[in-house]
């Protein structure tokens, strides 16, 4: 069993991640992304003022706070203000199109962050969507670090359903996507040791309590 794939056309990319996801229902893919849209987005994030990054937050509306023993990092929502967020949430449709054609996922929208961890910055265990109520079905994580090395730290871990055992550590290296079902894989992000951006994204579907 294989999670990942090389860099491979788009089409064929996409019948990649929709195959990982009926499967194992999670997929690794590096180098999904063209250097060009990386290199935009990262340019992009450096653009902007200080004060749209903030304070990430966890839980939803009512009850949103922030914490920071559970999580450090700083994020801004991507609205499609610029050029590299248009063509990144295009590439996003296409997969919520074909994850709908394909597997009958009945995604409706998808929020998306960028989000910047600081070094010694983290987000301990947690899963994107409490299972049964959430309207958060498919995660994504889109990195843009160029030359990321083990000893910058920042993996993400990946753990078994039930959040017993690691199952899979990525580096956030630049053009890497991983993708899984919200509601399955618990998940942290450790340490980063250097700067370290990251999109991550939500495709959604509208539930009773959504
Ligand atoms: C998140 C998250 C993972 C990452 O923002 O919910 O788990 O690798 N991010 O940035
Ligand atoms: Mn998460």
């Amino acid at each position: 069993m294989s999670l990942s794939c090389p860099a491979l056309p788009i089409r064929t990319s996409l019948d990649a991640l929709v195959d990982a996801i009926a499967e194992q229902g999670i997929g690794i893919f590096p180098d999904f992304f063209a250097p060009s849209l990386i290199d935009a987005l990262r340019d992009d994030v450096h653009a902007l003022p200080q004060h749209r990054l903030s304070q990430a937050g966890i839980g939803r509306e009512l009850a949103h706070h922030t914490n920071s023993r559970i999580r450090t990092d700083k994020t801004c929502w991507i609205n499609g203000h610029s050029r590299p967020q248009q063509d990144y949430l295009a590439l996003m449709a296409e997969i919520q199109q074909q994850m709908n054609r394909q597997l009958f996922m009945g995604l409706q929208d998808y929020e998306c962050h960028y989000a910047r961890y600081q070094a010694g910055d983290f987000y301990k265990k947690h899963l994107d969507a409490f299972r049964g109520r959430s309207n958060r079905r498919l995660t994504t994580v889109a990195y843009l670090n160029p030359e990321w090395q083990a000893q910058d730290g920042g993996e993400l871990l990946v753990y078994d359903p039930q959040g017993r055992h690691p199952i899979l550590q990525v580096l956030p290296q630049a053009g890497t996507l991983v993708c899984f079902l919200s509601e399955r894989f618990p998940h942290e992000v450790l340490p980063a040791r250097r700067t370290r951006l990251s999109i991550a994204g939500w495709f959604r579907v509208d539930g009773p309590l959504g």
